[in-house]
């Protein structure tokens, strides 16, 4: 085993990203995430990409200084092609050509889905690793993916989001209620606290594995419409159960393709990422699934769910042993295949 620095960087929607690993081990992890989208209550392309051109040299340089090496020790630097916003993508794919091209050491492209499925791969303390062939959900503000995972570069996408992300469903739901953005977070917080059927809200119907989550948008807010016609004080006085039923619905819709996939391919072994695993919700489903149907699954650290650049060098660590290196005039790829 040859021993590697990867230079992982990420500009696919609003972080701006880089970290370096060595030997599967992380030596920094650095994220600037955009603050100026908040007040638009979500990611707007055209500030991102202005916001990467200023962030990137700045996160690069505390990356390696945090790793306390020098560029020159650099092995191969990983950056992701996509999916992902195109003028995004592009700040971090030209970025990454120049700086290889001036170190002389080869550039590896990366698929951000791959990426978000290989993190669990990174050696974390109390964290083993999934073993294949097995199931990965990914879920977060852009991304509803279930994927049948068979070897590291060797995956099928089962199904995936036919509208919003399930993170968006929680956004939305949220600014619904009048939370701030993003609102995940804090229905999570008041789901804790109310009762999950007070209110049921129906589940869209899709082939088994796919999802749709914009129906239950539109349900809840015609719902809260409705009530708050009747009292407006409405959503004060019922916040906890209301976030409870939102919650309850998102999370059994999560499980129910879940189980769906674990019928259709009979593997049992399950890793989930992206920003929504940080729910409550779902890991405490995850940990009943364990015991109610003998699952093993997998949850890696959040730094390592939400999009980081760790996980991209984890991707360039893996390609750059078995040498599968990137042309140099590879270009960003905003709707990348698997
Ligand atoms: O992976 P991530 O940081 O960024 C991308 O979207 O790529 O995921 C962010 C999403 C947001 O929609 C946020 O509301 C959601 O993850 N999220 C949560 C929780 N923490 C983050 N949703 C529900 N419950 C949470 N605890
Ligand atoms: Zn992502």
């Amino acid at each position: 085993e040859k021993n590697c620095y990867i230079l992982g960087i990420e500009s696919s929607c609003d972080d701006t990203a880089a970290a370096v690993i060595n030997n599967g081990t992380v030596l920094s992890n650095v994220v600037a995430t955009q603050k100026i989208h908040e007040e638009y209550g979500g990611v707007v392309p055209e500030l991102a990409s202005r916001a990467h051109q200023q962030n990137i040299i700045p996160v690069v340089d505390q990356a390696l200084r945090k790793a306390n090496i020098d560029k020159n020790q650099l092995s191969a630097i990983a950056f992701t092609r996509g999916p992902g916003l195109m003028g995004s993508l592009l700040v971090g794919t030209s970025f990454s050509k120049s700086l290889a091209l001036g170190l002389g050491i080869p550039l590896i492209d990366v698929h951000h889905m791959q990426a978000h499925i290989l993190a669990h791969f990174i050696k974390a303390k109390e964290q083993t690793p999934p073993n294949f062939p097995f199931l990965a959900l990914t879920i977060s503000g852009g991304h509803t993916q279930i994927v049948k995972v068979t070897d590291y570069f060797t995956m099928e996408l089962l199904g995936q989001t036919i509208d919003d992300a399930v993170g968006e469903a929680f956004d939305k739901s949220a600014k619904i209620l009048g939370f701030p953005y993003p609102g995940g977070p804090l229905i999570d917080k008041y789901a804790q606290l109310g009762n999950p059927k007070a209110y049921p809200f129906t589940k869209p119907k899709v082939s088994p594995m796919d999802f749709s989550f914009s129906g239950l948008k539109t349900a809840v807010l015609y719902f809260i419409e409705r009530e708050v016609k009747a009292n407006p004080n409405f959503i004060a006085e019922n916040r906890n159960d209301i976030c409870a039923s939102i919650q309850y619905t998102i999370v059994s819709y999560l499980m129910d393709k879940l189980k769906n996939a674990v019928k259709h391919t009979g593997i049992k072994e399950i890793a989930i990422g992206g920003g929504v695993s940080a729910n409550s919700g779902i890991r405490k489903a995850l940990a009943e699934a364990e015991k109610k149907y003998g699952w093993t699954t997998h949850v890696p650290r959040f730094e390592y769910c939400t999009d980081n650049a760790a996980m991209i060098a984890i991707v360039g660590e893996l390609k750059y042993k078995k040498e599968l290196f990137a042309e140099t005039n590879v270009v960003a790829n905003a709707r990348m295949k698997f």
